[in-house]
């Protein structure tokens, strides 16, 4: 071994000086006539110096154009842009990988959540699909596991009953929901820097993929904004705008349900999760801390999951309605650039505020003229819930903030016209109490 190792060093050392020595009789018999910078000097040691230089610099360029060709290369490694069908985009960053983490428990209908992701995924590299199953319910595990290696199965053992005060027995499920989220949020976290949240009883929209990775970067670049969701709570037929389907919004109520978050986030958020009740506990103030979300005008994920831990509480009258986008938004072609904080923010507040303000009874008579959009003026949280509830959406508040609203402000669309029910001008923030 030793002998082999001597004469492979032998021989390295010996053509490295054959190599040096040919490059030097090429480089002495072409410089005359390479029109060298050299400063012609009498000096034989300077002269040697500035030929050394030149060696030097020619070498330089030399690597500079080989890494030139390497870089070429390695942008044609397949692979490399996994999912870009042709769509070479030389200079660009690849795509990020944002996994799907899809929250199972007992039901089996879970099929309906995955065939639709599997269906509508651009790319099984660039989107992995993380099922992480609580509750230990083989029929589910079965299910899940019918999918093979297409889909990640991760078990959250402790199935013990969560320790509760005595008022919350019935509020169990609750806890087990918190529980299992942080358990699988940190085994997600671990090898990924961005997560899609998925609940078993959503069903997503065609275009749900393209429309995550068109808003990661904003997500990314806004510190404003802490989460991306595929839902509009108000999003039912009928008060959602039927062409509006690349609309998109911010919004200070976080919607959930479907929803893109950050490992930053999470690490923020992790070390106080609660016991219970994680998503209004997102809502309080101490989590917002100001920041918005990105909504849909019309929701990429659709709810078919009536018997839940929530007994249906809005199902039957919102949730089952909500509209479903069905054509496909290239979301990532469009400029997004509206939707940061400082632009959205000026021109949300004129468009609203340059609104002709009209009476809840012009509304309710169709005595609106011209097409819009409309102003609808409230001055309290009671009289936002007898307005809600007449235009028949959703009237609840949490910590302060109606569903989808931005600055106070709730957007429907009804009868062909835009409608912002909005706060008096001026407004400057939520009232939590
Ligand atoms: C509602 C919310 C849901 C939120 C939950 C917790 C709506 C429509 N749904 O749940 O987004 O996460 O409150 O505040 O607003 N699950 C477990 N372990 C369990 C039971 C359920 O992991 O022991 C999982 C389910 O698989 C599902 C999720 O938790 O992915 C929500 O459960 P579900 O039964 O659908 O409750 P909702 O009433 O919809
Ligand atoms: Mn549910």
């Amino acid at each position: 071994m030793r002998c082999q190792q001597r004469s492979v060093i032998l021989y390295g050392t010996l053509l490295f000086l054959i190599w040096n020595a040919v490059l030097v009789l090429f480089l002495r018999a072409r410089l005359p006539d390479q029109g060298t910078k050299r400063v012609p000097n009498n000096d034989d040691n300077t002269d040697v110096v500035g030929e050394v230089l030149h060696v030097a610099d020619m070498l330089e360029k030399e690597l500079e154009s080989q890494k030139k060709i390497l870089m070429q290369i390695q942008k044609l490694k397949p692979g490399r842009w996994a999912g870009q069908k042709k769509k070479l985009k030389p200079m660009l960053p690849p795509d990020p990988v944002i996994p799907v983490l899809v929250m199972a428990c007992n039901r089996v209908t879970v099929r309906r959540c995955l065939d639709k992701l599997i269906e509508y995924r651009p790319s099984a590299e660039l989107f992995p699909i993380i099922v992480s199953q609580d509750c230990g319910h083989a029929e589910t595990a079965d299910v899940i596991r019918s999918y093979g290696s297409t889909v990640t199965h991760l078990m959250q053992l402790d199935l013990a009953d969560v320790v509760v005060p005595p008022e919350h027995k019935m509020f169990q499920g609750y806890y087990k929901i918190s529980r299992h989220y942080r358990w699988a949020l940190n085994q997600v976290f671990r090898s990924h820097s961005a997560v899609i949240i998925v609940e078993d009883d959503l069903e997503v929209a065609p275009d749900f993929f393209e429309y995550f990775r068109a808003t990661l970067p904003l997500l990314r670049s806004d510190q404003s904004l802490w989460c991306v969701s595929a839902w509009n709570d108000n999003g039912r037929q009928g008060f959602v705008d039927p062409s509006g389907s690349r609309l998109l919004y911010r919004t200070d109520f976080f919607p959930g349900l479907g929803w893109m978050l950050l490992r930053e986030l999470w690490e923020e958020l992790e070390p106080t999760w609660p016991a219970a009740f994680w998503d209004d506990w997102m809502r309080k103030p101490e989590q917002r801390r100001g920041r918005a979300c990105i909504r849909p005008e019309i929701s990429r994920t659709l709810t078919f999951g009536r018997q839940g831990v929530s007994l249906g509480q809005f199902f039957d009258k919102y949730l089952q309605y909500i509209k479903l986008n069905s054509d496909f938004v290239p979301f990532t072609q469009l400029n997004l650039t509206y939707l940061k904080e400082d632009v959205y923010k000026k021109s949300f507040q004129k468009e609203v505020y340059d609104a002709p303000a009209v009476t809840f009874e012009d509304i309710q008579k169709g005595a609106l003229e011209g097409g819009g959009p409309f102003r609808l003026q409230y001055s309290s949280k009671d009289s936002f819930k007898v307005f809600a509830q007449s235009l028949g959406i959703m009237n609840d508040f949490k910590s302060g903030v109606p569903r989808t609203g931005y600055r106070g402000v709730v957007t429907v669309f009804l009868k062909g016209r835009r409608i912002y029910i909005a706060p008096p001008p001026g407004w400057t923030e939520y009232d939590p109490s």
